[in-house]
């Protein structure tokens, strides 16, 4: 019988407190399968430490938490989730979108704290989504379905690979969304030059990872008002804490990294978390190995 350490309980059961590293570390020597979420840290030194590991199943479409290559080195497959939240993190990087340019957060709040007086012919204009044009940064799954969604509301759609010249179509849109991996290629992607070469008055959004965005540069641009607005779903670090710098920025709406969740793609990453963390057990190919 193989044993198996689950670092957090999934949809369906309450949600247990994620394990310290040390905790982590010390569950690990014992066991032959990982199934793990993007809050563990799982490098060159756990993996030392987890003699009989013949699997790790990441909850997650990233995979940025796990250092592949260790893994590799040590001929343990890694699996993620893809595919079975493509649809609800497009929505969110909508939403995002759609919050920031239109200002639901301050008219919502202008209901509940009295500013709400009359019908105002300038009462909350904000910039609307159709005819508007978005780049999408990153051509994986997520931005292609965040393309489809804002082609469907009218955007003209520009992909932005990894061979584009990324500040020429940053100057060129009036909305930017951020889906590409996190790795040291694309730390702080958008730095102080990115946000200084985006179109004044333009909306960022970020449902990736927080580290692709430089904050520090993020907050002066907001604040110089060069960029209308930004909507994160992501920060550095997670949580952000209430008293962190960046949350003094004016127009930005940050989300506690909800990309995922739904109840559909959250049940839907357990199942297929389990079947990868299942066949890596059996010795079999993984469904969805990290790339
Ligand atoms: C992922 O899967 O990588 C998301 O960030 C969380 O669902």
């Amino acid at each position: 019988m193989s044993r198996c350490f689950v670092t957090r309980e999934l949809p369906g059961e309450a949600v247990a407190d994620p394990p310290t590293a040390a905790e982590l570390r010390q569950a690990v020597a014992k066991v032959d399968g990982l199934l793990c979420t993007l809050l563990d840290r799982i490098d060159a030194d756990l993996l030392e430490a987890a003699p009989d590991l013949k699997v790790i199943a990441n909850y997650a479409v990233g995979s940025d938490n796990i250092d592949l290559a260790a893994a590799a080195e040590r001929g343990i497959p890694v699996g993620v989730t893809p595919d079975v939240l493509t649809g609800a993190t497009a929505e969110i990087a909508i939403a995002l979108m759609l919050s920031i340019a239109r200002r639901l957060p301050e008219a919502a709040a202008a209901v509940r704290d009295g500013g709400w007086l009359r019908w105002e012919p300038n009462g909350w204009l904000g910039v609307q989504l159709t005819g508007a044009t978005v780049a999408i940064v990153g051509s994986g799954r997520i931005g292609r379905a965040t393309g489809e969604k804002a082609a469907g509301l009218g955007m003209e759609v520009v992909h932005v690979g990894r061979h584009d010249d990324l500040h020429a179509v940053l100057a060129t849109a009036d909305f930017v969304t951020l889906h590409v991996p996190y790795s040291a290629a694309t730390h702080h992607l958008i730095d102080g030059e990115a946000l200084a070469a985006m179109k004044p008055g333009a909306i960022l959004v970020n449902t990736a990872r927080g580290g692709i965005v430089d904050q520090v540069a993020l907050k002066r641009a907001l604040i110089a008002g060069t960029l209308r607005g930004a909507g994160l779903d992501v920060t550095d670090p997670e949580p952000l804490a209430p008293e962190d710098p960046l949350l003094e920025a004016p127009n930005l709406l940050v989300l506690p990294h909800i990309g995922s969740a739904t109840h559909q793609a959250r049940t839907a990453m357990a199942r297929l978390a389990v079947d990868n963390l299942m066949a890596g057990l059996a010795g079999r190919p993984l469904p969805t190995p990290a790339a």
